[in-house]
């Protein structure tokens, strides 16, 4: 991928954090959301890039910007995968609640997986734990396992998960192998990722959330040389048709980093809207506005974090 434009996609993320950070606390995760997806599809059409949606804001009829198969950049240059969330956390927006972002996930052509959106359920770790997780083994085996990957006590072990009624088993499990449990109203994309940033203080992310966070969360933890394992989770019976539509047979799949972000050809930009595990949000200050934001390149490895300062006179 080329260099600059993964330096090219920050301004994309900070305007649409910008735009919807206006938003935060106003109860109107709508407009919030509105805002986010403008900003960016502006600032990607300044970019010479040729690049196609291939998770956005939803099917085209029901989404006017940023749906699932526009085309966006500026005509010109390399061709892009986008896996897109202006704003992930639209409620943390409109409630002033902790953790929000603007995302892009990009790729090579091909490579990141078309994921209807539905549920999946996923676990989430970073390097030094990424050999030893399984879906498929309990909670309590995952657990031990990640403890002695990353050279902890298990009381030691925090665990982020979507504070859901869906996961009071999940919550009781793990405390109940002896781990702590962090709970999130809502950004399991952030909370995945930070399992990557030892600094994060978050060993491990589990639980159900949305799919098309699971790819999006999936290229970044992949550059970063974590793992995260994903299973579809449908709710319905028109999920399960969609999920089929893509061609998958067995919908109890394992997909692994690798399956859902192929290639070396990526890159994952977030900026924060309100500070969460991974990023500082948006900061208005006099005449200024600061914001934080992470950038990581799938060919060379690199993570950049980039805190911007933005002049504005009135
Ligand atoms: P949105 O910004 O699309 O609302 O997503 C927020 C989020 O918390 C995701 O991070 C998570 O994957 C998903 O919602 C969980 O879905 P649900 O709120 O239905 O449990």
């Amino acid at each position: 991928m080329d260099k600059n434009l993964a330096l090219e996609f920050v301004r994309v993320t900070e305007a649409a954090a910008i735009a919807s950070a206006h938003w935060v606390g106003r109860g109107q995760k709508n407009k919030a959301d509105g805002a986010a997806v403008s900003a960016m599809r502006e600032r990607f059409n300044l970019v010479d890039f040729r690049g196609t949606v291939v998770i956005g804001e939803g099917a085209k009829d029901e989404a006017p910007m940023l749906y699932t198969g526009e085309k966006v950049g500026s005509g010109k240059g390399p061709e892009m995968d986008l896996a897109i969330d202006p704003l992930e956390c639209t409620d943390s927006v409109a409630n002033g609640r902790y953790n929000a972002m603007a995302v892009i996930a990009a790729g090579a052509k091909g490579s990141l997986l078309h994921a209807p959106d539905t549920y999946m359920d996923k676990i989430a770790v970073g390097q030094l734990a990424k050999k030893v997780i399984d879906l498929d083994a309990s909670v309590k085996d995952n657990l031990k396992k990640v403890a002695k990957a990353v050279g902890k006590s298990i009381a030691d072990i925090t665990v982020m998960v979507l504070d859901r009624e869906r996961h009071q088993q999940l919550i009781d499990e793990i405390r109940s192998a002896g781990a702590r449990v962090r709970l999130i109203t809502d950004g399991d994309v952030s909370a995945a990722v930070a399992t990557c940033f030892p600094e994060s203080g978050v060993d491990v992310m589990m639980g159900i959330g949305g799919s098309t966070e699971g790819v999006l969360a999936a290229v970044a933890i992949k550059v970063l040389g974590g793992e995260i394992l994903c299973r579809f989770k449908p709710r319905k019976e028109s999920d399960i048709v969609e999920i089929k539509k893509t061609g998958l047979k067995d919908l109890n799949k394992i997909f692994t980093s690798e399956d859902m972000a192929k290639g070396r050809e990526l890159s994952f930009t977030a900026t924060g809207v309100i500070e969460g595990p991974m990023l500082e949000g948006v900061l208005f200050r006099e005449k200024k506005i600061i914001t934080h934001s992470v950038v990581a390149r799938g060919v060379s490895g690199t993570i950049r974090y980039i805190t911007t300062h933005h002049h504005y006179y009135k």
